[in-house]
């Protein structure tokens, strides 16, 4: 793709104005978008209109845009995060229905925990984790059995990283983490305690296909809430995933 002046590629600036809308920003104006995108406001303007002509995003009366829902279509399609969540929802539906509490689906992506899928219970605690949201991978259930079973570099590259405290019991100290990680490779699960939020705890397994660890599947539950029993629904689960992908 042609580059800019700056050096930046056209599908780099589409991506900054795609990543401009989340959760909170929904909806839009070009002029914000310019703005939270730091592109000039001709740019953006321009880039804004060419993707609405081809529906990735939509315009409304106002001349506010979204998201189109063409994006979601394309995203969706084929895509492994689909395929994986599709394979996954019946047995996480069966452990959020025994267990009551939140069940989620999450992958590795560019060194973060991204989560794909999260079922709630109305009387669960609070969860901070969001579908198409992140978290870091030290700090959440499923970003450390992710991390646990990561190649060396991927693990070494985080280690070696400031390890932010997102609750006074995040691990964020490289050796203390790398404990953590070895006994969550030969135990096979994580019982985090208040490392996101201390009103949680947080426990998760490794989903594999072929024997490689290509998600995992976590659940959240109150912080004095027994583990054993979630852990169980959440082994026979990743083990009955691991078979529908194979
Ligand atoms: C976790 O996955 O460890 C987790 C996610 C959200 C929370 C608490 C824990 O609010």
């Amino acid at each position: 793709m042609a580059n800019s002046r700056s050096g930046e590629s056209v599908a780099e600036r589409i991506v900054r104005v795609l990543e401009t809308f989340d959760a909170d920003r929904s909806a839009q104006t070009p002029s914000q978008i310019a703005r939270r995108a730091s592109l000039p406001s001709s740019t953006a303007h321009r880039l804004v209109s060419e993707l609405v002509a081809t529906g990735l995003l939509d315009r409304d009366e106002s001349g506010q845009v979204r998201l189109g829902m063409h994006l979601w279509e394309v995203a969706q399609r084929g895509s492994r995060a689909l395929r994986l969540r599709q394979a996954a929802l019946p047995y996480m539906e069966r452990v959020q229905a025994r267990i009551r509490a939140h069940t989620q689906l999450a992958v590795r992506e560019q060194d973060e925990t991204l989560f794909l899928e999260r079922l709630s219970h109305p009387a669960a605690v609070s969860n901070i984790a969001r579908v198409a949201g992140r978290l870091p991978l030290h700090a959440s259930s499923a970003g450390l059995v992710l991390l646990a079973f990561a190649d060396d570099a991927a693990r070494a590259r985080i280690l070696s990283r400031p390890l932010a405290a997102l609750s006074p019991e995040t691990v964020t100290d490289p050796v203390e983490l790398d404990r953590v990680l070895r006994r969550t490779r030969r135990e096979g699960h994580v019982v985090a305690h208040g490392y996101i939020e201390p009103v949680s705890t947080a426990v998760a397994v490794p989903v594999r296909e072929r024997g490689e660890v290509i998600a995992a599947l976590s659940m959240v539950l109150p912080r004095d809430a027994p583990t054993a029993g979630a852990l169980d629904e959440l082994r026979r689960a990743a083990a009955a995933i691991g078979r529908a992908l194979a």
